[in-house]
């Protein structure tokens, strides 16, 4: 693979070519604030416009997205400058002003100096609601765990994720990944008396044969024994007894 020469605010690293401009910045100790993209997720990012940078390349300058921008021979990449503090706080504003409870917004928000969001708050009926509409929840359903039990449904302002019809997806096994992959806490998942409930669902859990604490799902541990082959009883005891 080709490594090339890169400027991160004004210091060189070597990458590998094609590698995205967020990746080599935070292997370098340089932060980027971001949202939408998770390195365990292949093709994720590209939404949020949170990590917006300058790029220069050819005595051309671009705002390009980080965490899908591929590092060139050649490329400078700035991410402190006024211009990027300045649209980042548009960006910012946008997303407080669909989401005003999603905490990691606020969080980021706080960072550019915004208390109040210029834009007025949504006050459609699901103005509490914390998604941003970028998708990782159905992209880790789908491509880390397989079972596609959620999907993007509607469209614009009303776009987010949920089960086919409104109604419990059979395929559903409980394992909360999409919550975990949510950046703004979107996703609803309790745990109560050992059943989790997520996505309208009841999912009843197996208890640790050493701590008897609930850990993980009937059902997921069903779908990993069926594809992957592993010993039922592997799960009798919990990560921290094995
Ligand atoms: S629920 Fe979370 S992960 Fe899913 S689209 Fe909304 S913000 Fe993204
Ligand atoms: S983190 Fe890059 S667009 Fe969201």
């Amino acid at each position: 693979m080709e490594k090339v020469k890169v400027i991160i605010d004004g210091r060189e690293f070597e990458a590998l070519k094609d590698t995205p401009v967020l990746q080599v910045a935070h292997e370098n100790g340089v932060y980027i604030p971001h949202l939408c993209h998770n390195e365990e997720i292949s093709n994720s990012g590209g939404s949020c416009r949170v990590c917006l940078v300058e790029a220069h390349q050819g005595g051309r300058m671009r705002m390009v997205t980080s965490c899908n921008y591929p590092v060139r021979k050649g490329l400078e990449i700035k991410t402190d400058t006024e211009f990027v503090h300045k649209i980042r706080k548009g960006v910012l504003e946008l997303l407080l002003a669909r989401t005003p409870d999603a905490e990691a917004i606020q969080k980021l928000a706080a960072a550019e100096g915004i208390t109040e969001p210029r834009f007025k708050k949504d006050e459609g009926e699901d103005n509490r609601y914390k998604c941003i509409a970028c998708s990782l929840c159905t992209q880790v359903c789908e491509d880390v765990v397989g079972v596609s039990a959620i999907s993007m449904q509607n469209r614009g302002g009303d776009k987010k994720p949920g089960t086919p019809f409104k109604k419990p997806a059979t395929t559903c096994i409980g394992c909360g990944a999409c919550a975990y992959a949510c950046p703004t806490g979107a996703i609803s998942l309790k745990e109560k008396d050992g059943v989790r409930r997520i996505w309208q669902q009841d999912f009843p859990m197996i208890r640790c044969s050493v701590c008897d604490r609930p850990y993980i799902p009937e059902k997921q541990v069903e779908w990993i024994v069926k594809t992957t082959g592993k010993e039922r009883s592997f799960f009798d005891k919990c990560p921290d007894h094995r």
